[in-house]
């Protein structure tokens, strides 16, 4: 167990404007304000530049797959994908194909997707079966991989069943998210997770389902794709039209582990802007409204926008999650912005907020990705779990508005999208290294400094 307590270590300098434990202190409800909040623990990382290779060359993408991607736990779908017994999920990473299988009521198991006869993946999509069975010729498996059929067994006198079972594959859960780790030697889930229970523990992920699934191919490298939702610094030049309602240098970020953390606060206006708070812009900006419209809502005097956006969500949720649990939320839980990201790929956000992304290699490609973003919603817990959004999926340089379901967030999707195929591409020309923030980026930077630690692993040393 790792105390969950208010560290405080910042750096040496920072953003005028308030910082986010003093907005805490002003909350509505600072008894609310959960302590997994009041954490801080940020340690410098240097200030060394990244070298440019490690997105743009192949070789990097492939000592990644041997060094990273076979060895570390990571999410492959979600529980609620796989209810019933007999439901499998493929999940594919890189050149690899696992499959995942609900093979008993409590149990989940997880197998390489490959036929132990000639090699043919078992199953290409998810669905509901009986057992394992390879299309190709016919071999057969339980559905906790024990050898269950041979065709033609008079000509199989060399296949002994006790050899014959599908290699399992470590699975752990957390959150409502299935783990895979496909290295034997590997340490156990809840270690690697560190603080992340923790700090989820007042906004349980398990009892949330998937609404919304969207999966766009995106011309750039994973980490070039992933790493422009891990800091606030581009929202004054990327996304200006949300100045009025974010404190993107105000941001605060934290690391620990294979865990980092960024804060943003919403409703308190940018310190880039330098004038004085108009509540009602800022109220306008967090509802939606567009510049040169009129409010949609006029703000009762006295009432920050901050406060009032936070009512109405409060509100909104008593009706799913009930009125006791909902009264309980501090204004903070319901307004800003919690963005984690556990090592290497996944990135649930905190308190109520409703995004997790995914981010991940397109097939076998260095120079091209895939970003998932799945709204993770509460539902009446006296009911059963409900089924789970299919992957809506767009093609590269498809606009994310093509997903509707996505809300106002699919046009802040489009304005990151502009920079991503000119990053990859400008990358190739860069004659120097990556030069980061030395607190603003922390996120990109802890990434890579855990990152630096799997690459260092020589894998025949491990066994
Ligand atoms: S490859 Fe699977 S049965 Fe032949
Ligand atoms: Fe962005």
């Amino acid at each position: 167990m790792h105390p969950t307590t208010p560290h405080d270590s910042s750096p040496s300098t920072r953003s005028p404007g308030p910082s986010y434990h003093e907005l805490l202190d002003r909350d509505t409800r600072p008894e609310c304000v959960p302590l997994a909040l009041r954490w801080r623990q940020w340690e410098p990382l240097g200030d060394h530049d990244l070298p440019a290779e490690r997105y743009t060359d192949r070789a990097f993408h492939e000592l990644e797959k041997e060094r990273v991607w076979d060895r570390v736990w990571q999410m492959a779908c979600r529980e609620e994908h796989l209810p019933e017994v007999g439901d499998t999920y493929v999940y594919d990473i890189c050149d690899r194909s696992y499959l995942l299988v609900r093979s008993a009521p409590d149990r989940i198991s997880a197998f390489p997707n490959a036929c132990l006869h000639r090699g043919r993946l078992l199953r290409e999509r998810d669905g509901r079966v009986a057992d394992l069975r390879c299309p190709f010729h016919g071999f057969c498996w339980h559905l906790d991989g024990s050898l269950k059929q041979v065709p033609s067994e008079w000509d199989f006198t060399h296949v002994r069943a006790d050899e014959w079972s599908l290699p399992a594959l470590r699975v752990g859960t957390w959150g409502g998210f299935v783990f895979v780790n496909p290295d034997p030697a590997a340490a156990p889930l809840e270690d690697f997770l560190g603080l992340l229970p923790e700090q989820f523990s007042s906004w349980p992920l398990e009892r949330r389902y998937t609404a919304v699934h969207v999966a766009r191919v995106v011309r750039a490298n994973w980490k070039v794709t992933q790493e422009a939702f891990m800091e606030a610094f581009h929202v004054a030049s990327t996304h200006p039209q949300l100045l009025p309602a974010i404190g993107d240098t105000n941001s605060q970020y934290d690391w620990s582990g294979n865990l980092s953390r960024a804060i943003t606060p919403n409703g308190t206006p940018s310190p880039s802007l330098r004038g004085a708070t108009d509540e009602q812009l800022v109220f306008d900006t967090m509802t939606g409204r567009r510049p040169g419209e009129p409010s949609l809502v006029a703000l009762p005097d006295g009432t920050t926008a901050r406060a009032a956006v936070a009512a109405g969500a409060r509100a909104r949720l008593a009706r799913v999650i009930g009125a006791d649990e909902a009264e309980r939320l501090s204004d903070a839980e319901l307004a800003d912005s919690f963005y984690y990201t556990l090592f290497p790929n996944l990135h649930p956000w905190g308190a109520y907020n409703r995004i997790t992304y995914r981010f991940r290699p397109f097939e076998d490609r260095h120079d091209t990705s895939v970003m998932e973003c799945m709204f993770l919603d509460p539902y009446d817990p006296s009911q059963p779990r409900p089924a789970p959004a299919p992957v809506h999926w767009l093609e590269a340089d498809q606009p994310w508005t093509d997903a509707p379901e996505l809300g106002m967030l699919a046009q802040v999707f489009e304005q990151d999208m502009s920079n991503l195929r000119q990053v990859q591409r400008g990358l190739a020309s860069l004659r120097k290294g990556v030069t980061l923030a030395t607190y603003q980026e922390t996120k990109v930077r802890h990434f890579h400094s855990v990152l630096d630690q799997w690459i260092a692993r020589d894998p025949d040393h491990r066994r």
